[in-house]
């Protein structure tokens, strides 16, 4: 059934490209045209694929020159001039809603600009829509994901694919991408559901797509904010290979290393303008962080040593089935207490998302059990998990932390518009919504036009400031907050970092699970690695270095100094004492 409803669609991209095929520039058309006759043929496909690759057009030089576009009353990007040649790998920067995502969506003729003009190799071209972007060589890879989930991947990438062939192209799509997979080193299965996959794979399935369509220009926006350090090392290899083969890239990302890393030159938007520019090799973290937000960064924040409050969560030998018929979570226990952040480390995919899900009411666990301050929980439904006093923050944001098309003020208050405060009998009470939304706005820094405003026009970061700000804000006991930080500018990490430490300090207790060990490290009074479902060990953060951690991460024990190598000690911790 799905297959025929992806061929439907399939047909439908492919008539509206037939429609589409005169507005072509020529050496596209007679590629195109060929590959169409041939495909009609029933020719080999993969030759026509390699073909129409060939006669991609190269991208030597593409400027952007005075680029400006306004949302009413946010002016989004102004004047912005950008450069990048053949072969260059350029980093975009900026703090959240600086307009970066804005700027490569008009690029990517998502959006058209109030004024300013795109040339490329010195002749300006008319970049309507994605497909002229993809027909001149352009490709990108979006901040969020851009998948059909009840599809598989195959199908997915068919989709997108002008010159797959009319009768099973996900059949074809497969065989490329297992070519593909053997070439850059990234694998995906092809058959995998859109809905199995973790973020992190998503995100690879994003990426490879925009690959097997031959982009000469490839634009990531933040492609590595859910990639494990494995993956993004993956990635980069791919990236230096394609700068080596004369491709370019333009990479946003708000992990400055990353940009030192991979990047030759940087450009830094503030507000929608250009803040500054420069060879990466003549800048470094510091002085990024300085452009982009205007002041001093502080890159370590103080962890004051806590009294240990009561016990919070309890966790019993918990076992959580997956979504590919795979037990995710293999006896799981241990507790989070009062006063402590309590992190839990790993590659992700290797049962963390199934955990938190498990005791946020969003899957079912099969065996074990999940306490909430003495009293089961275990199995009860999300609504009840957060009247109880658990809040969440999802590791898919777009999907599970908010209503897209609802206004600012109504997700503001999302899981908790059943509260007196919100509603009476049948009604919502908006006066004291829009006011309670406000003050989330303003205490967490989030930058909106209006409250009125749907939650989809905000920028990734200003999604994730509002999520967080409403679940911190209704009073929980315990927070659940996968990769917090995700997406945000250095400054608002500092932020947020820093308001998880409060309110472990006025007596929440936190459970943290982050990618990120720097966050792990900084934030967490205990660490436990996850690896294939299960606890590798629970170790204070006192006791753990970097590298020990990342061995287990990686599923091997090693000799913790101290004797601290204790496997899952449940109240091993520093300052809690
Ligand atoms: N469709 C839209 N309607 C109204 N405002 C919009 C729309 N798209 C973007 N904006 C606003 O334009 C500004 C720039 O947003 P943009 O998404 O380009 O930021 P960004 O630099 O990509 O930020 P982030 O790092 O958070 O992803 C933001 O203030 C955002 O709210
Ligand atoms: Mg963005």
């Amino acid at each position: 059934m799905r297959t025929v409803e992806g061929a439907v669609l399939h047909f439908a991209v492919r008539s509206r490209e037939v429609r589409r095929f005169a507005a072509r520039p020529r050496g596209v058309r007679s590629g195109r045209l060929l590959a169409t006759i041939m495909n009609r043929r029933g020719i080999a496909t993969s030759t026509v694929v390699r073909y129409s690759q060939n006669i991609m057009p190269k991208i030597d030089l593409l400027e952007m020159i005075d680029i400006s576009k306004s949302f009413h009353t946010i002016r989004a990007n102004q004047r912005v001039n950008l450069r990048i040649g053949s072969g260059e790998i350029l980093g975009l920067l900026g703090e959240n809603g600086a307009g970066k995502t804005t700027l490569m969506n008009i690029l990517y003729g998502l959006i058209a600009p109030d004024s300013g003009e795109i040339r490329i190799n010195g002749q300006p071209v008319g970049i309507q829509s994605p497909r002229d972007a993809i027909g001149l060589g352009i490709g990108m890879v979006h901040q969020h994901f851009m998948l059909i989930e009840n599809h598989t991947v195959a199908e997915n990438i068919a989709l997108g694919l002008s010159d797959a062939p009319f009768l099973s192209p996900s059949r074809h799509v497969a065989r490329r991408l297992s070519e593909f997979g053997e070439r850059f080193g990234l694998k995906i299965n092809p058959q995998e559901r859109i809905w199995q996959l973790s973020a992190g794979e998503q995100q690879r399935v994003e990426i490879v797509k925009a690959l097997v369509k031959g982009a000469d220009l490839l634009i990531l926006d933040e492609p590595t904010s859910v990639l494990t350090p494995q993956e993004t090392e993956q990635l980069f290899v791919i990236l230096r290979r394609m700068s080596a083969e004369g491709h370019s890239v333009i990479f946003i990302s708000h992990k400055l290393e990353e940009i030192l890393s991979i990047c030759h030159r940087v450009m830094v938007l503030r507000k929608g303008e250009v803040a500054g520019k420069a060879e990466t090799k003549d800048v470094d973290k510091r002085e990024l962080a300085r452009m982009m937000v205007g002041r001093e960064i502080i890159f370590r924040i103080e962890r004051p040593a806590l009294k240990r409050g009561e016990l919070v969560l309890e966790v019993r030998e918990l076992v959580v089935p997956g979504d590919r018929q795979q037990v995710a979570v293999r006896g799981v226990g241990f507790q989070v207490f009062g006063n402590e952040i309590f992190g839990i480390a790993g590659v992700s995919g290797n049962g963390q998302r199934e955990l938190v899900e498990a005791i946020t009411g969003l899957r079912r666990a099969s065996e074990g059990e999940v306490l909430l301050g003495g009293q089961d929980i275990t199995n009860a439904t999300a609504r009840v998990v957060a009247s109880r006093g658990i809040s969440h923050v999802p590791e898919e944001r777009i999907r599970f932390g908010i209503v897209p098309n609802l206004f600012v003020y109504e997700n503001a208050v999302l899981k908790q518009h059943r509260q007196r405060l919100f509603s009476r009998v049948l009604f919502l009470n908006f006066g004291s919504i829009r006011k309670y939304a406000s003050a989330i706005i303003e205490r967490f820094n989030v930058s909106v036009p209006t409250i009125d405003t749907p939650v989809k026009n905000l920028s990734g970061g200003n999604i994730q400031k509002l999520i967080l700000g409403r679940e911190i804000s209704g009073q929980p006991v315990l927070l659940v907050a996968a990769h917090p930080t995700y997406g945000l500018d250095v400054g608002a990490t500092e932020y947020i970092r820093r308001q998880l430490l409060e309110k472990r300090g006025e007596g929440l207790a936190v459970l943290l699970v982050s990618e990120d060990l720097e966050e792990i490290f900084e934030l967490c009074d205990r660490i436990a690695v996850m690896y294939e479902g299960r606890f590798m060990g629970i170790v204070s953060t006192a006791q753990a270095t970097m590298e020990n951690i990342g061995l287990m991460m990686a599923g091997s024990m090693p000799e913790i100094a101290g004797g601290g190598a204790d496997p899952i000690p449940a109240d091993a911790g520093r300052g809690l004492e």
